[in-house]
């Protein structure tokens, strides 16, 4: 690995680096928590995935599962490479050298999966009339933020650990990362990254500060349920049959599916 820079204390940090890398961030962290309370109080019945799995299910089969498997080896991925020093994985006996040769095979993998399920879930919101027509403002905010988020994600590893020289962004974005954490913010870590890096971390920001305003609060419900619940039972109304007659209205139910 290459390209980091060799002393991260030398480097000055300019107002600009302050906004971006210290402002920004704690801003949309604490949206983040704000806003998930404020949801909580105000909307609990609305919180959930609302899906769309009655008005399309085709594409949804299989773009659902490749995105969610994707999405967590990709933050089981981010969890060690941003949250775990590297003297950590050292002193367990795992060398640079093979924690950056699997990080970037599993974490292609992993982003691949993510663009397609992604890009299939997309394409489906766009191209069925009537999931389009119940794509509402938090909708409209989340996918482009989500896409952009993933896409740049993709671009700076295919770019730079993939196709390109390498990139050593434990000692870098990490470390800035895990300073915003620990309250000991240090901009110039990540003030001399790459731009792909730079754009990828703060258009994760952003998606924090819009998370608890979309449907991805549904994250939080952890559906562990769904794997052993029973089946729902729809029923639809079809051709009348006799039914008793209340206030001079016949309702008829006859017919049923079951949807997962
Ligand atoms: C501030 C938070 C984040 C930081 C600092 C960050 C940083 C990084 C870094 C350094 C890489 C390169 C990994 C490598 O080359 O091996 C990466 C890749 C990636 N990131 Fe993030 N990331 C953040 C949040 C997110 C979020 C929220 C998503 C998805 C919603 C995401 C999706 C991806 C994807 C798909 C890749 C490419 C596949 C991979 O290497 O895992 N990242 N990210």
């Amino acid at each position: 690995m290459n390209a980091a820079p060799a002393s991260l204390a030398a480097a000055s940090t300019s107002g600009a680096d302050l906004l971006l890398w210290v402002a920004v961030p704690y801003i949309c962290l604490a949206v983040f928590v704000v806003g998930h309370v404020w949801r909580y109080r105000q909307d609990q019945f609305g919180w959930t995935s609302r899906t769309t799995q009655l008005l399309e299910h085709r594409w949804l089969r299989f773009g659902s599962p490749l995105f969610h498997v994707g999405a967590f080896m990709v933050i089981a991925g981010h969890v060690v490479g941003l949250a775990v020093p590297d003297s950590w994985t050292e002193a367990v006996g795992i060398t640079e050298h093979a924690y950056h040769t699997t990080a970037v095979w599993a974490g292609s993998v992993a982003g691949v999966a993510m663009v397609a399920g992604l890009g299939m879930l997309c394409a489906r919101r766009l191209l069925t009339r009537r999931i389009r027509l119940g794509t509402d403002r938090s909708d409209k905010v989340l996918f482009p933020l989500l896409s952009a988020t993933v896409v740049l994600g993709i671009t700076a590893t295919a770019a730079h650990n993939v196709f390109g020289a390498g990139y050593d962004y434990r000692s870098t974005v990490s470390v800035w990362f895990r300073g915003l954490f620990v309250l000991q913010p240090q901009p110039e870590a990540i003030a001399g990254a790459p731009l792909l890096f730079q754009l990828h971390a703060l258009s994760a920001f952003l998606l924090f500060a819009a998370w608890p305003f979309t449907r991805l609060v549904h994250v939080w419900s952890a559906p562990i349920g769904y794997l052993a619940r029973p089946y729902l039972v729809y029923r639809r109304r079809s051709a009348p049959v006799s039914a008793p007659t209340t206030g001079g209205r016949t309702r008829s139910a006859s017919g049923s599916g079951r949807a997962a």
